[in-house]
C-alpha cells in the first residue's frame, strides 16, 4: 500500500517499465543505478543503467557525411544481473526466470524514499503448481559512496528443491538509452579484464575509450540464511560460488537448498564501484576489491544506509500535506540522490536528467537555477561544491570567449568534463527523420545563471569569503563578457547585445534570415543589467587590496567598472503593444492558429519539431517553448524587477507586468518541464486562480510522464528541485538579503499550509510554518544572534530558543 514515504506499483506492465525504472533509480549523489529488474538486460522494455557523477567520454559518430562528436555520460559495466531458476528434486531445471517469463502470476515494486530501498516481490508458477516467490530488496548505500547491494529472499510453495543462481557483472554495455541517439556512436567501455578473488569475490576492470577513466567493480555474492538472516559466513561456507569469466563480463553461480517448504533461502550480492577519478585510492581495482571484502554482510550495510538516510532527512524537512506532499517527498529523494553530501566532493555540476538515464548525455545547462537556490538553505556545501565545479571552467569560458572575439567569461550552454561547449552540432527531429543544426549553444544567458547562483549562495549563507574569492572572479568575468557583448546604438540610443537565443529555444534566427541568433533577448539584456550591477557594487565592496589583486589578476582595466555601470542603465529592452518584448521583433511574427494545431495534434508541446515536419519553422510565429520573459518573475521578487527596469528607464507597473504574462501565457506551448514551473511561479502573483493547474503540471510532469514519454530517459531534475523551491521561496516569496529573511507569502489554497527547516547562517533548524492568516517562526537554541525576519515592512528578530507567531498582512 502506497503511503507518505514509499511511492508503489503494483503489476508488471512492460509498457511501463522504463519509466518505472527511472522513477525507481537509487543513487548517492556518487554513483546511480536505474531501477531495471536484475534478471534482465538491456533490450525491449529493460535499460539498466550505472552512471557515476561526471565520468564521461567523447566519441565521433558520421551524421549526414559530417564527423560529429559528442560528450556523454557513459553508461558503466550493470552490476545488477541476478537471475534465477528453480531445480525440483527429481526433475530437469525449469526456465530462468524474470517478470517477462508467463510464468510471472504476481509482482509489485515499491521505493522506501525514507530508506532509501527498492524491493519487488514477484511469485512465479510453473505448469505443475510449483510456486516460487522472490523478494529482493536493493540499495545504493548513502553512507559509503561505493558500494550497492542485492538481498534476494527465495521461499518455495508447494514443491522441494533447489534454485540456481547466476550473478554477474556484465561489462558489455552500451549508451543506448534514448532512441533518438540510436545513429550516433555508444561504445564508450575498452580494455575489458575479468578476475576472481578469493571470498566469493570476481572483479570486472575496464576504461572508457578516450577519456581513458579506470573503472573497477568488485562483487561478493554469498548465501544468507534466510529473510531477516544476518549471518552470512557461516551459510557461505556450505554453498560452492563457482565464478566464470567471459571477455566482458564475470559470472558467479550457486544452487540453494529449497527443501524445506515454508523456510526460505537468501542471496547477498554486495558490489563496489570506484574509479580512477576517485581521491585517496591506490588503483580502482585495489580499491573496489577491498571494499567489497570490507563491507559487513547485509543487515550491517543495510543499518548504516539507512542511518545515512536519516540524517540526510533531518537536514532537509519540508512537509507538505496530501498528495502534493508525496509527489514532493519523491522530487526530494531524487533531488538527494543525484547531489547528496558526496556530491560536494566531486567536481561535478547539475545533470539537468539527473544520474537516471541518458538524455542530453549527462550535460549541464543552466538547470542549476532551479536548483541550487533550494540546495542554499539546507546543504548550502553542496551548492558550494556544485559553484566550483563553474569556477574550476572559468578558464575555459574564458577561452570560448576570446575564442568568439570576446573579453571575460563565456560559460558553454552545454558543459560536462572540460567545461568547453558540449552541445551538438545536429539534433534530430524524430517527427521528420531529418538532422537539423542545433544553434541552442547561442544561449550565453547561462554565464548570467552562474553569477545569479554564485550571489544567492552568498547571500543565503553570508560566505563572503567565496564572494570576495572565487565568487567575484566569476562574476567579474561574466560582467565584463556582458559588457563587450553590448554594442552602442546611436539611432535607439541604447546598448544591444545581439545574435543570442533566449531560454525560448524555439526562436534562433529571424524568418529567412541567413544568420542565426536574435537580437535584444529581455531576458538575456535584464539579467545581464542584473550581473553588470552586482559586479560594479562588488568592486565597491571588495576589500581594497583584494579588488586591486583580482583586477590586476584578470588584467582588468580600473576604469572599466564605470562603463558596466553606464551599459547596466541602457542596456534595449523592446516593447510591443505595451507588452515586454521576447525579443526585438517579437511583435512582427505571425499569430499561430494555436486552437487548430491543438485540435490537429492534440500534443503540441514540441511544436518545433511538429513545424519542422511540415515544412514550416517555428521561427515565424509567435510561439515561445517555455517562459522567457516571464523568467524575470522568477528569478525576481516584484520589488526587484521593478528597481531593475527603473535603472533602465523604465517604469514597470503592475499593469504591464499583468498584461505581458498574460500575452505570453497565450503563446507558450510548455515544451520543456522547465515551462509550467516558472508559470505556477510567476502566476501566483499575478492570476492567484490560474497558478494551480500549472503547479500540478510540474508537479505531475515526472510521475505521469507528461513530456512526450522522456522521463524513461532520465528525471527532470531542475523541475523536480524547482517544485520544492515553488513551496519553499514562491508560496513563502523568501528572500535572503541583508541578513536577514525576507517573507512575502502568496499561498495557493491547494498549498496553504506546510513546514520547511532552513539552515539560515549559524542556526541549523529555523523552523517555518505557513498557515493561512498566519507564520509560525522558531529558531532553535543555539546561541546569539537570532534571526531578523522581515514581514509586510515590519522587522522582527527572532531570539534563539524562541518561537513567534506572525500575522500575514493583507493582501
Ligand atoms: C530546456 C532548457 C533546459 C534543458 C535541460 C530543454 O528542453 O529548453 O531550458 O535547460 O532542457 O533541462
Amino acid at each position: 500500500m502506497a503511503t507518505a514515504w514509499t511511492w508503489s506499483y503494483e503489476g508488471y506492465e512492460p509498457s511501463k517499465e522504463r519509466l518505472r525504472e527511472a522513477l525507481c533509480t537509487l543513487g548517492n549523489g556518487y554513483f546511480a543505478t536505474r531501477g531495471a529488474a536484475s534478471e534482465t538486460r538491456a533490450g525491449g522494455p529493460h535499460y539498466p543503467g550505472t552512471y557515476v557523477a561526471g565520468c564521461y567520454n567523447r566519441l565521433t559518430s558520421a551524421v549526414q557525411d559530417r564527423q560529429v562528436e559528442n560528450e556523454d555520460m557513459v553508461n558503466l559495466p550493470d552490476w545488477l544481473p541476478l537471475r534465477y531458476r528453480i531445480r525440483p528434486a527429481g526433475a530437469p531445471p525449469g526456465p530462468w526466470l524474470s517478470p517477462d517469463h508467463p510464468y510471472l502470476v504476481d509482482h509489485r515494486q515499491s521505493l522506501d524514499l525514507r530508506g532509501g530501498t527498492l524491493t519487488r516481490r514477484s511469485v512465479y508458477e510453473d505448469g505443475a503448481g510449483r510456486r516460487l516467490t522472490v523478494e529482493q530488496e536493493r540499495l545504493v548505500h548513502m553512507g559509503d559512496p561505493h558500494l550497492a547491494a542485492l538481498h534476494t529472499v527465495f521461499t518455495a510453495d508447494g514443491w522441494a528443491g533447489e534454485v540456481e543462481v547466476e550473478s554477474a557483472i556484465d561489462g558489455d554495455v552500451r549508451n543506448a538509452g534514448v532512441a533518438r541517439y540510436r545513429d550516433l556512436a555508444d561504445r564508450h567501455l575498452t580494455g575489458w579484464e575479468t578476475g576472481t578473488e578469493p571470498g566469493s569475490t570476481v572483479l570486472l576492470r575496464c576504461r572508457t575509450v578516450e577519456s581513458d577513466i579506470t573503472v573497477a567493480l568488485a562483487a561478493r555474492v554469498v548465501v544468507a540464511s534466510g529473510p531477516g538472516a544476518g549471518g552470512e559466513a557461516a551459510a557461505g561456507r556450505n554453498h560452492r560460488v563457482t565464478p566464470r569469466q567471459t571477455p566482458r563480463s564475470v559470472q558467479q553461480n550457486l544452487v540453494l537448498p529449497l527443501d524445506r517448504p515454508d523456510a526460505g533461502a537468501a542471496v547477498d550480492k554486495t558490489v563496489a564501484l570506484y574509479t580512477s577519478r576517485d581521491p585517496a585510492i591506490g588503483s580502482p581495482r585495489q580499491a573496489a576489491v577491498s571494499a567489497v571484502r570490507r563491507a559487513p554482510a547485509y543487515p550491517g550495510l543495510l543499518a548504516s544506509h539507512r542511518r545515512a538516510w536519516a540524517d540526510l532527512w533531518q537536514q532537509v524537512r519540508l512537509e507538505v500535506p496530501g498528495e502534493p506532499g508525496r509527489i514532493l517527498r519523491l522530487h526530494l529523494f531524487h533531488v538527494l540522490q543525484t547531489l547528496s553530501p558526496h556530491t560536494a566532493e566531486l567536481d561535478v555540476g547539475v545533470p539537468a536528467r539527473g544520474l537516471h538515464g541518458e538524455a542530453y548525455r549527462g550535460h549541464v545547462f543552466w538547470d542549476e537555477l532551479f536548483v541550487l537556490p533550494f540546495l542554499n538553505l539546507h546543504l548550502p556545501e553542496i551548492s558550494r561544491g556544485l559553484l566550483d565545479y563553474r569556477y574550476r571552467r572559468l578558464p575555459a569560458a574564458c577561452r570560448a570567449a576570446r575564442g568568439a572575439g570576446r573579453a571575460g567569461a563565456m560559460y558553454p550552454w552545454q558543459s560536462a568534463d572540460e567545461g568547453r561547449e558540449e552541445t551538438q552540432e545536429l539534433h534530430l527531429n524524430p517527427r521528420s527523420g531529418r538532422w537539423l543544426p542545433d544553434r541552442s549553444r547561442l544561449q550565453h544567458h547561462v554565464g548570467s545563471a552562474v553569477a545569479y547562483n554564485v550571489w544567492q549562495y552568498c547571500q543565503a549563507t553570508g560566505d563572503t569569503e567565496y564572494l570576495y574569492s572565487k565568487g567575484a572572479e566569476m562574476i567579474l568575468q561574466i560582467a565584463r563578457f556582458w559588457a563587450d557583448s553590448a554594442t552602442w546604438d546611436d539611432g535607439l540610443r541604447r546598448y544591444r547585445i545581439r545574435g543570442v537565443v533566449g531560454p525560448d529555444e524555439y526562436h534562433d534566427a529571424y524568418p529567412d534570415a541567413m544568420t542565426a541568433g536574435l537580437d535584444d533577448n529581455t531576458y538575456t539584456n535584464v539579467t545581464a543589467a542584473w550581473v553588470l550591477t552586482r559586479a560594479g557594487e562588488l568592486c565597491r565592496d571588495l576589500p581594497d587590496i583584494r579588488c586591486r589583486q583580482l583586477l590586476d589578476r584578470i588584467g582588468l582595466d580600473p576604469a572599466e567598472p564605470a562603463r558596466w555601470d553606464d551599459i547596466s542603465r541602457r542596456l534595449y529592452v523592446p516593447y510591443h503593444r505595451g507588452v515586454i518584448s521576447q525579443f526585438a521583433g517579437y511583435g512582427d511574427l505571425a499569430e499561430l492558429d494555436w486552437d487548430g494545431y491543438r485540435k490537429r495534434y492534440g500534443d503540441i508541446r514540441r511544436l518545433d519539431r511538429i513545424m519542422e515536419a511540415e515544412d514550416d519553422t517555428v521561427n515565424r510565429y509567435q510561439a515561445s517553448k517555455q517562459a522567457d520573459v516571464l523568467m524575470l518573475g522568477y528569478l525576481f521578487s516584484p520589488q526587484e524587477l521593478a528597481t531593475l527596469f527603473r535603472r533602465l528607464g523604465h517604469e514597470l507597473d503592475d499593469d504591464t507586468w499583468r498584461t505581458t504574462v498574460d500575452y505570453y501565457v497565450a503563446r507558450t506551448s510548455h515544451g520543456s518541464t522547465l515551462s509550467s514551473l516558472v508559470h505556477a511561479w510567476v502566476l501566483a502573483r499575478v492570476h492567484r486562480e490560474d497558478a494551480w493547474a500549472h503547479c500540478e503540471e510540474a508537479l505531475t510532469g515526472d510521475v505521469a510522464d507528461i513530456q512526450d514519454g522522456t522521463t524513461e530517459e532520465g528525471i527532470h531534475l531542475g523541475a523536480m528541485a524547482g517544485t520544492l523551491d515553488f513551496v519553499q521561496r514562491g508560496m513563502t516569496g523568501l528572500e535572503t538579503r541583508e541578513d536577514a529573511l525576507w517573507l512575502s507569502p502568496a499561498t495557493l489554497p491547494q498549498l496553504s499550509k506546510f513546514r520547511v527547516r532552513l539552515r539560515f547562517r549559524r542556526h541549523w533548524d529555523v523552523d517555518l510554518r505557513i498557515g493561512a492568516e498566519r507564520l509560525r517562526i522558531a529558531v532553535p537554541d543555539d546561541g546569539p544572534p537570532g534571526v531578523r525576519v522581515v514581514l509586510g515592512g515590519h522587522t522582527h528578530v527572532i531570539a534563539p530558543g524562541t518561537a513567534r507567531w506572525l500575522d500575514l498582512p493583507e493582501g
